[in-house]
């Protein structure tokens, strides 16, 4: 076994013959990984014996999830309501401690391994790669006074897309503080670990996220959504029950360019927005209340002093964020209600108000959302996550998914040139330890 040399893209580089024989080592674990865990662990453990060799110290497994965003999307950082939920699509890792004080990663997909040390004091380094997201984590941990007392060695092995909008990079981060918590038995909480995704993700990856991808890695529960309050982190579990229906996942596999700045850019936009009618209603009393975020805004009351925000921009990215925080609270309501049609529709609101009003679709995801919808059995779509590329999500019933997805696939490549790739989900557990 040796490590894939994929890049970040997911672009497979070179080739020889030992390539081959890891791309279909990483096939058989990908495989093994969806149907048979406990033959997925005999090989992932062999792979990590390969690579740093047997000792009497315990090698111990976690597994962290991908999640696709229900409803409530670009509202975690404007207070609003999300409705997300973990799936059962996982990142592994493997996590032994060491004698000494190295810390070693190694990632089964990507070629190479990287060496710190428990005393270093972790800062951010391009060419350190996915080790950057691994390393915010333990300069968190270390600041907080966290004492690790000794090196330890991992090993990494996804089955979710990288970049593909499903949250790779908070699986990694959530799972390896988990794991790092729990082998270090910092019994830090999990919405603590959550806490911590997010601030690697502010403070070392420099995109200022919401909390509602690690949140939901963090506290997921198998066949739930959840719904989170993003402004006090109150939440409850759904049941997702679809009945024949199935959330099916359509990856765009357009590569996410300059994602991370626009991202940080609507969130600009966003908080001018705020300051906007955090004026007016200091210096005109246009509400009779205060404001701190803007999904405290009601529809009704948008409506009524919309002209205050005279950039028209702004107004839009307004708009968004207060009619999709009321789209949660139906979508709730509708599938507590059973009523996937209603939830359908509510999706589709929210696909065309995330491109006209919010503008973070594009060609490739809308395709996919207009694709999506013209087919029978499917009661709605939209882009999940921040975006800009990466993947939508559709309602579909199980008698159409095969159809549904040949559909999709062949129209999409005919419109865009690119490849979708299609995968039908459930929810599944956060981050748990594996025995
Ligand atoms: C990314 C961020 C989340 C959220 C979504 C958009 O996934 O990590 O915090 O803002 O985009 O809803």
């Amino acid at each position: 076994m040796g490590v894939l040399m994929i890049d970040v893209n997911g672009n497979v580089k070179g080739s020889s013959v030992k390539m081959n024989e890891d791309i279909l080592f990483c096939e058989k674990l990908t495989d093994l990984a969806k149907h048979n865990r406990s033959e997925f662990l005999h090989d992932f453990k062999q792979a990590f014996f390969e690579i740093y060799g047997k000792t009497n110290t315990e090698v111990v497994f976690f597994a962290s999830p991908a999640r696709v965003n229900i409803i409530g999307e670009h509202i975690d950082y404007n207070g609003g309501l999300v409705f997300p939920a973990a799936i059962d699509t996982y990142l592994y890792l493997a996590i032994r401690k060491r004698n000494d004080s190295a810390i070693l990663y190694n990632d089964i997909r990507f070629p190479g391994e990287k060496k710190f040390s428990i005393t270093d004091s972790f800062a951010y380094k391009k060419e350190d790669e996915y080790a950057n997201y691994l390393n915010g984590i333990l300069k968190i941990m270390k600041d907080a006074d966290y004492v690790f007392d000794s090196g330890f060695e991992i090993l990494l092995f996804s089955t979710i897309p990288a970049g593909g909008g499903i949250s790779s990079s908070s699986a990694l981060e959530v799972g390896f503080a988990y794991a790092i918590s729990e082998t270090f038995h910092f019994d830090i909480d999990r919405i603590t670990i959550a806490k911590m995704g997010q601030q690697s993700e502010h403070d070392f990856m420099n995109v200022k996220c919401g909390i509602m991808d690690q949140f939901i890695i963090a506290v997921g529960k198998k066949d739930h959504a959840i719904v989170l309050d993003t402004q006090s982190l109150e939440y409850r579990f759904v049941p997702l029950q679809l009945n024949d229906y199935r959330i099916v996942v359509m990856n765009s596999n357009k590569k996410r360019q300059l994602a991370d700045s626009k991202y940080n850019e609507r969130r600009s936009e966003c908080e001018k927005g705020l300051a906007i009618l955090q004026k007016n209603i200091s210096e005109k009393a246009v509400l009779d209340r205060k404001i701190e975020a803007l999904c405290e805004l009601e529809v009704f009351e948008f409506e009524k002093i919309k002209t205050i925000w005279e950039d028209s921009l702004i107004q839009n990215r307004v708009k968004h964020c207060v009619y999709e925080n009321d789209r949660v609270k139906k979508a709730v309501t509708a599938l507590e209600n059973n009523d996937l049609s209603e939830l359908g529709q509510l999706l589709c609101q929210s696909h065309e108000s995330l491109r006209d009003n919010y503008e973070v679709t594009g060609i490739e995801l809308d395709s996919l959302y207009e694709e999506a919808i013209k087919n029978e059995g499917c009661l709605g779509a939209r882009m999940t996550g921040a975006g800009f590329g990466g993947c939508a999500i559709a309602l579909v019933h199980t008698d159409f998914i095969d159809r549904f997805i040949s559909n999709v696939g062949e129209a999409y490549t005919l419109k865009t040139g690119l490849c979708a790739t299609f995968f039908a989900c459930m929810a599944g557990d956060g981050v748990s330890k594996l025995i």
